[in-house]
């Protein structure tokens, strides 16, 4: 079917030359070769499951004996599917199965359809599609093509511009694809190629394919799933990254390859460990995208480690005051703010305290991804209130019941995070300036709350103060903050 669209003076032979003339032809080292281009996008009937085959979105090297190292553009053909580990056949050129092995199918896809296409990432929300485009790999222009996990919003095309990324809905109706009425294609391919040669709005024509950002591991190897416990002489270490009260931590490599955080335990007296085995066992138990992940521990003999994944950006206090983080526009910023309400939503939700939310225990890696971390002092409560008698409290981040009366509970960390917002929105200014902890909380108690930072918007200080509304349930949910946080987005 012929695209409804003027295509100008040019025909398709023109259009194909300039696709090879613009560079995108030259494989990035990250992009499976033959993903480039390949297939038919309006190409609809499938093979049976068995018979589907795979190919490898990014490399692998195997952690393990019975696990199996791929290249970028490798095709399999899956033998046993289940969980995050796949058991897969890898193909060679005529489709013999060369070796087969465990892979985590998390870096395959269908090879199939557009699904192979280096800009099609799949189902996709918006932090998720920033986190990938606005990496420093990605220039202005690159673009992607992804399905939006917001309801009745289907495929979106995702363009980097300035470092932002401006979203164009993609509508499909009667088998035509479009961004305006005036100009339609019969295929999702035919619509990129066409916006890679001709403007869209003021931005230009599509430059290259958006980088692919490996997924972060869940787990070190297949084998270390159901596996806390790791010989210390697996790990490296490498650089200091920080010293806290319980800890000093390390980035680290596990078995020479993998990069992991290394907390190690500093002194070895009975609170310490207690609170080492309550880090431990909080972070065990809590998985999702948006808080750090344990991966094991060594505690056959001291000093302690704790192993987590690594966040190459550090904490979001030190990155909001660097070069990088001070330059950053609000929409960014509100963008990094969701994604911690996003993660203490599933605290909330997992009965969880964290006690002591800060800009310093959240982790910033490529992407502007940010992930909530450090459960030292989070606590599983029956109980929606825990008392508490841990003396050392962050003032200036704790919400005064919870100073004053140990009054902890999930309105205290709305508290905590109403303090966030005032560190992501003044740059990683600390709170209460010109303040010591006891002035804070004795004018904090007297009423007095914090102005907006000059950068922040009217919204966001509404949503910071009613964070600080001084009757813990009067204070929204983590649910709550997280849908106001969407609406500032969107
Ligand atoms: N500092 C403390 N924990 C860290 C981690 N997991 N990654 C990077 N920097 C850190």
């Amino acid at each position: 079917m012929r695209s409804l669209c003027n295509r100008s003076e040019k025909g398709d032979d023109e259009l194909e030359k300039r696709d090879a003339d613009s560079g995108d032809s030259k494989p990035d080292n990250d992009q499976p070769k033959e993903a480039r281009y390949a297939g038919n996008p309006s190409a609809t009937s499938g093979p049976s499951e068995e018979s589907t085959v795979y190919m490898a979105l990014w490399g692998f090297r195997a952690g393990d004996t019975d696990e199996l190292s791929f290249e970028a553009g490798d095709r399999f053909l899956i033998v046993k599917r289940g969980g995050d580990w796949w058991t897969a056949g890898k193909l060679d050129v005529s489709g013999r199965v060369l070796a087969t092995g465990v892979v985590p199918h998390n870096y395959l896809e269908r090879a199939e359809s557009f699904t192979t296409q280096p800009w099609f990432f799949g189902k996709m929300n918006r932090i998720e599609c920033h986190s990938h485009l606005l990496t420093s790999q990605n220039r202005d222009g690159a673009f992607l093509v992804r399905f939006s996990e917001t309801d009745n919003v289907g495929q979106v095309l995702s363009v980097k511009e300035k470092n932002k990324a401006k979203h164009f809905k993609i509508y499909h109706s009667n088998n035509e694809f479009y961004l305006r009425k005036s100009c339609q294609f019969s295929s999702l391919l035919e619509l990129v190629q066409h916006y890679q040669t001709h403007p869209l709005s003021s931005l230009g024509t599509l430059g290259k394919p958006c980088v692919r950002r490996k997924p972060k591991q869940q787990d070190l190897s297949h084998t270390t799933v159901d596996k806390w416990e790791l010989p210390k002489e697996d790990f490296t270490l490498e650089e200091k990254l920080g010293s806290g009260f319980f800890a000093d931590v390390y980035r680290g490599l596990w078995k020479n390859q993998t990069n992991v955080a290394i907390k190690i335990l500093k002194n070895h007296d009975s609170l310490n460990q207690k609170n080492f085995q309550l880090e431990v066992e909080a972070l065990k138990k809590l998985r999702h995208h948006q808080l750090i992940s344990l991966f094991a521990i060594c505690t056959s003999s001291t000093p302690y480690y704790i192993i987590t994944e690594y966040m190459e950006k550090g904490n979001l206090q030190d990155f909001l005051r660097s070069q990088e983080g001070s330059t950053l526009d609000t929409e960014l910023l509100t963008d990094m703010a969701f994604q911690v309400a996003d993660g203490m939503t599933f605290l909330e939700q997992s009965n969880s305290i964290h006690r002591d939310l800060a800009a310093r225990n959240v982790l910033v890696s490529e992407g502007y991804l940010c992930k909530v971390a450090d459960f030292g002092l989070a606590r599983f409560i029956k109980e929606p209130i825990y008392v508490s008698n841990d003396k050392k409290i962050p003032y200036k981040w704790t919400a005064p019941e919870a100073i004053q009366y140990g009054r902890f509970s999930n309105k205290s960390d709305v508290w905590s995070f109403g303090i966030l917002l005032y560190e992501i929105y003044s740059y990683g200014a600390t709170p209460y300036p010109g303040m010591n902890k006891k002035e804070a909380l004795e004018e904090t108690k007297r009423g007095y709350r914090m102005p907006a930072p000059s950068k922040c918007p009217p919204r966001i200080y509404q949503i910071m103060q009613s964070c600080w509304r001084e009757q813990p349930e009067d204070r929204p949910s983590f649910k709550s903050l997280k849908a106001q946080l969407q609406e500032c987005i969107t």
